[in-house]
This record gives C-alpha cells, structure tokens and sequence, in this order.
C-alpha cells in the first residue's frame, strides 16, 4: 500500500471506512491544475483494497487528462465506493448519505457526478447532503439528469470520425458493430446504432439489459465470453476497464476500437499492441467526455441540450483527427497522442 501511494502521480488521496456499511470510500484526486476535481463516483465490489485505491488512482488520472482533452477548466478525481459483496440493500441509501456529509465536509475539494454502479437517483440522495457538489442531479432535484446519453453521442461521433478515417466515409450504415455492455450508454448507443443502420450485436451479464436491448432493439445477444472473437468493423467497449489486454487483443478481429468504458487498456502497453496488429483505437477518455462534459456544461454554464450535444461532438471530432494525425506523422500510438494532447494543455496553463 505504501508503494501504491507513493508511486502515483496524483495529488491527494482521501480514504475513509465507513464501519456501519463496511464499506472503503477513496477519493483520487489526481489534479487541480485546470480546476476542482471533478468525476464520477464509481460503486462496486473490489477483491481488496489495494485493487480499489489502484482503480480509484486510474480513473482520477483519466479524469484530468479527459477534462484537458476536451478543453474544460476542471481537475481529475474519482470516487470509488469498495462495497462487501454482502451489503444488503437496505444499507446502500444511508451509505450514500454518509457519503453526501463527507462531500459536504470537503467543501468542494471533490465534485462528483453518476458513474458505473451509481444512478441518477444515487446523485439526488448524496446531492440532498452536499447540494453544491454533485452533478447528474435528476431534472427534478435542479440538476442536467442522466449522463449516459450524452456519453453515447459522443462515442457516436468517435465512430463516425473512426470509420471516415478506416473507409473515406461516416456513414455506419451496414457496419458490423460489437457492443460490450448495454447499461446506461452501451444502451443510449445501441439505440442510436439502430437509427444510424448498423449492424449490431452485443453482450452483457445484467440480464433486465439484455432483455431491453433484445426485446426493444431486436438486436442479436453474444455470449461475454465470445464477444472477443466476433468479425466485425467495431469493437465498442462500454462496461468495466481493463479488456483490452495480453489475452484479449491477439483475439480481436476488429478495424477498430471505440469505446465508452474508462481505462480500457489493461497497460500502457496494450496500446503498441493493438498498433502492431493493425487496430486502430480511439483513446477512451477521449472518447467518453459525452457526459461529463455535456452535465457539467448545462449545469455550470447554462448549455441548453443541443449546444451540450454539440459541443460534445465537435470536441469528439477535433480531438480524434488531431490524434489520428499525430499519430500517423510522428509513429506514436493513438493512446500517447491523446495524453501528449493533453498534457500539453495542462503545462500550457501551469505558470
Ligand atoms: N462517469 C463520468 C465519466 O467518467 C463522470 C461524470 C459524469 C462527471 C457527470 C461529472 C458529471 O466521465
């Protein structure tokens, strides 16, 4: 553990344990060089702590450099909620309510909004203890409401910018596309694949998931096991983090990767990976700004819903072209032209 925190390049992190629920909330905060820390709050239930602190590190760091990228003044951090795999359901609310009082405590040293295992309703209930803290608020409760729509119009436009890079043409009409995980955007996409006239297929263990995308979409079910092996123009991961690794990447037979999860490189090197075997991939924290950028938008500086959208498309937009560019001209990888984008706007505004 000791290691763990004095290897990361972040600035702080905050760790509590919440004894009634037993359960471990951290805070990342990575960087507040462009602004508060600002990222969801993940919930889930880690093998130990240690896998929870390395998590909550990540995804912080992801934080700064997605924010950088997409040319908003916020800072990286990450919440992360390591709940036992027994809590019982009646324990989840006032859990979240502590963690609200927490927030509140912090007085803005971490702003948060919905992330994988938190909901909008989740948002209301720590909202009703840190008001000026959370995003992703339901409309009711004064905030901008579900995230995940606008994540999917933003990994809408990476797969349209990808495909007119792969074919000379946006258009995704016919394109066989893979969904990994329908929940909140895998499902917002695969609505919008529909209209665009992909060809899709997807998977996900939550089985209320499934059924929508079966039954409402009428879209065909892989099993998770063998969504690595399918033939296809697009490989879209939309659920957990680190799939794209040693054991999963010599069995892709995909064009390209673009997808919604955060941190879907298993290790850096995944990414010279994918390159050596001719995969183009769409840096995810480029690619996934959609929500966090269109929320905070809307409820920081008075976006209406299509100037949010917009904005998340042209960021989507001029960002990948710039990196696709980038990448081609100096025989770097997709992924260290996303952070050299980034970087290079966080070091132009330190003074
Ligand atoms: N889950 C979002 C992300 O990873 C975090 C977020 C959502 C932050 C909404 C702020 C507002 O980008």
């Amino acid at each position: 553990m000791e290691e763990l925190l004095k290897s990361w390049d972040g600035e702080s992190l905050i760790t509590t344990f919440d004894r009634a629920a037993e359960a471990w909330i951290i805070i990342a905060i990575h960087s507040t060089i462009l602004g508060p820390a600002t990222g969801g709050t993940r919930m889930k239930v880690y093998g130990n702590l240690s896998e929870a602190v390395i998590d909550a590190q990540r995804l912080s760091a992801g934080m700064t450099y997605k924010w950088a990228a997409a040319g908003l003044d916020m800072g990286g951090g990450k919440a992360v909620i390591a709940v036992g795999p027994d809590m019982n359901a009646g324990e989840r609310r006032p859990l979240l309510l502590r963690y609200g009082t927490l927030l509140n405590r912090l007085k803005g040293l971490f702003l948060t909004g919905p992330d994988s295992g938190t909901s909008v309703a989740d948002m209301d209930l720590i909202g009703s203890k840190a008001p000026d803290y959370v995003f992703g608020r339901s409309v009711e409760a004064g905030g901008a409401g579900d995230p995940g729509p606008f994540t999917a119009r933003g990994v809408l436009e990476a797969l349209e910018v990808t495909a007119g890079q792969l074919f000379d043409d946006r258009s995704l009409k016919g394109k066989r596309i893979v969904v990994q995980g329908v929940g909140s955007v895998g499902l917002a996409l695969a609505r919008l694949l529909l209209e665009a006239g992909a060809d899709v297929c997807f998977s996900d263990t939550d089985s209320q998931a499934v059924r929508q995308c079966r039954e409402e979409l009428g879209f065909e079910m892989i099993s998770p096991d063998a969504i690595y092996d399918l033939d296809c123009d697009f490989f879209v991961p939309c659920a957990l983090g680190g799939i794209l690794n040693e054991k999963t990447i010599p069995r892709l037979r995909c064009q390209a990767v673009v997808g919604a999860a955060n941190n879907q490189l298993g290790v850096p090197e995944d990414a010279q990976r994918l390159l050596k075997r001719g995969i183009l991939y769409a840096p995810d924290f480029v690619v996934n700004c959609g929500g966090a950028v269109a929320i905070t938008g809307m409820e920081t500086r008075g976006w209406s819903e299509a100037e949010a959208t917009s904005r998340v498309r042209e960021a989507v937009n001029t960002n990948l072209i710039t990196i696709y560019t980038m990448s081609d001209a100096q025989g770097i990888t997709t992924d260290q032209a996303a952070l050299r984008l980034a970087k290079n706007r966080l070091r132009n505004t330190q003074v």
